[in-house]
């Protein structure tokens, strides 16, 4: 990334004397966490440390504003940062991330929250050290709301925690406009990654011995659609196939796929393929079409249902899913639909929210006649639906071989060692130091509704 060299020497020599350590707080979805590990990779090439909550002196707060709360945690933790910024401790204040792309938060900071030193929208990566080195050297401090449509920034520097298992981001934004989501606005439209990029970065983790990638996107069958005619039609089914042939890279994830986008070509290839992993995150939202249609998700409840029914029978699949009870004025009736496409697809995960209303949405207009009482009852209902039918979707696993990556030593007992199989369950099993980062084949044993027990074979 050429900015960050203009910046990274001069940023060293000052940290040789200050030692700056940094403390990053991430927010939101596994697209942010991608983005904090990008900055805490810019922020090491410069000299900075890592350090903990209390004794940092940069703190950057890589927001989220998809649902409520996060608010009033941000507010909260920068109200303490003021304290040590008054007794004139060396402590900087960057806010990055998705709620700086609102008009409400920015000028939130700026009447009330001026000693933070830096705000730079969600396509600002490239510019943050510049800002950084100004803040700190000559004081400046300084609020950028850049368009979110444009930047997208090759080559960052990034620092992961984890060893075998990486992420890795293949398209930005969001062209969905889903009536309740913010994420189009804070992210702006889609811009797929190229293709070499991408491929030359997991090439390099593959060597580096990563043996599981994570790609991510808002949309991920999307990727490629705003190549237009460029590449020929390149799509998210060949750029797995492409990953596919990568050596040393065992497991394949992806998250998110739209159900409305997902063809056939790509069941095909997840199908045939030996290293995508036997678990498709595949999200409702709702299972009853008009609250559907009122969503803007642009498929049914039949079309979710011939999607999912469609992957169960590829072998060994899980489905994860995400669900929002309460959408404005959903009926009781409406609500029991949703209810039946989980008893039907019988999700492994489940990621449920009570809806809540962005500003600048659609849906946030919409009328809503429905209790929060009534909202957080559907939650629990749905929640217990879930945790019923999951024991049953476990059993099914027992007496059957999976392939595991072994994670690390159990946190509760030292001759146990976790890991995850290829539909994400956690598995735990005897195993030894020698075997962290390989691919085991695991018997299942036992289930525990949130784990499963097994012995290797
Ligand atoms: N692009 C992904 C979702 C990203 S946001 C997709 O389409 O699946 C992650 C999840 O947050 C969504 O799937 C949805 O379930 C939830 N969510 C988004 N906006 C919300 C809102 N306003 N209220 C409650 N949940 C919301
Ligand atoms: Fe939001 Fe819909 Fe885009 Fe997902 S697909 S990020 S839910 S607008
Ligand atoms: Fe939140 Fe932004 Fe992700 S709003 S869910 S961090 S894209």
């Amino acid at each position: 990334m050429r900015y960050i060299n203009n910046y990274k020497d001069k940023m060293q020599t000052y940290n040789k004397e200050h030692k700056l350590k940094y403390y990053i707080d991430t927010m939101g979805c596994q697209m942010n966490e991608n983005d904090s590990l990008k900055y805490a990779g810019i922020l090491e090439s410069m000299g900075f440390e890592k350090g903990t909550e209390e004794e940092s002196n940069l703190y950057l707060f890589n927001t989220c504003c998809v649902r409520e709360n996060a608010e009033n945690t941000l507010f909260g933790r920068l109200g303490m940062l003021k304290k040590r910024k008054i007794n004139n401790e060396e402590v900087y204040i960057a806010i990055v991330g998705c709620m700086t792309q609102q008009e409400h938060i920015l000028n939130k900071i700026k009447e009330s929250y001026r000693f933070v030193d830096i705000v730079l929208g969600t396509s600002c990566m490239s510019i943050f050290p510049e800002k950084l080195y100004n803040a700190i050297v000559y004081n400046k401090k300084k609020l950028e709301f850049i368009d979110v449509s444009n930047s997208m920034e090759e080559e960052v520097p990034i620092k992961y925690e984890d060893k075998y298992k990486a992420s890795v981001s293949i398209i930005y934004g969001c062209n969905n406009f889903c009536t309740y989501c913010i994420v189009p606005y804070v992210r702006g439209r889609e811009r797929s990654r190229k293709p070499e990029d991408i491929l030359a970065d997991i090439n390099r983790l593959a060597k580096d011995g990563y043996k599981e990638i994570m790609l991510l996107g808002q949309n991920v069958n999307s990727y490629g659609n705003d190549f237009k005619d460029e590449l020929n039609g390149y799509n998210f089914p060949k750029l797995l196939q492409d990953i596919e042939k990568i050596e040393g890279i065992e497991i394949i994830r992806f998250m998110s796929p739209h159900p409305k986008d997902f063809k056939d070509d790509l069941i095909e290839v997840i199908k045939s393929s030996k290293k995508i992993a036997r678990q498709i995150h595949l999200p409702l939202q709702s299972g009853n079409t008009n609250i559907l249609k009122k969503m803007n998700r642009k498929y049914t409840k039949e079309q979710f249902l011939d999607v999912a029914m469609k992957l169960k029978k590829i072998p060994d699949v899980s489905i994860s899913t995400d669900i929002i009870v309460g959408f404005p004025n959903e009926t009781e009736e409406e609500f029991l639909d949703t209810l039946d496409v989980v008893s039907k697809v019988k999700f492994d995960q489940i990621y449920m929210f009570i809806y809540s209303p962005r500003e600048g949405t659609v849906a946030a207009k919409m009328e809503d006649h429905v209790t929060y009482e009534e909202k957080v009852n559907r939650l629990e209902r749905l929640k217990k639906l879930y945790e019923d039918i999951l024991p049953s979707i476990n059993k099914e696993m027992i007496g059957k071989t999976y392939k595991v990556l072994v994670e690390g030593k159990s946190k509760n007992n030292d001759l146990l060692y976790t890991g995850r199989s290829s539909q994400n369950k956690v598995v735990i099993f005897e195993a030894n130091d020698s075997l962290i980062g390989k691919v085991v084949d695991i018997k299942i044993d036992s289930e525990h509704l949130w784990y499963l027990k097994g012995t290797i074979v």
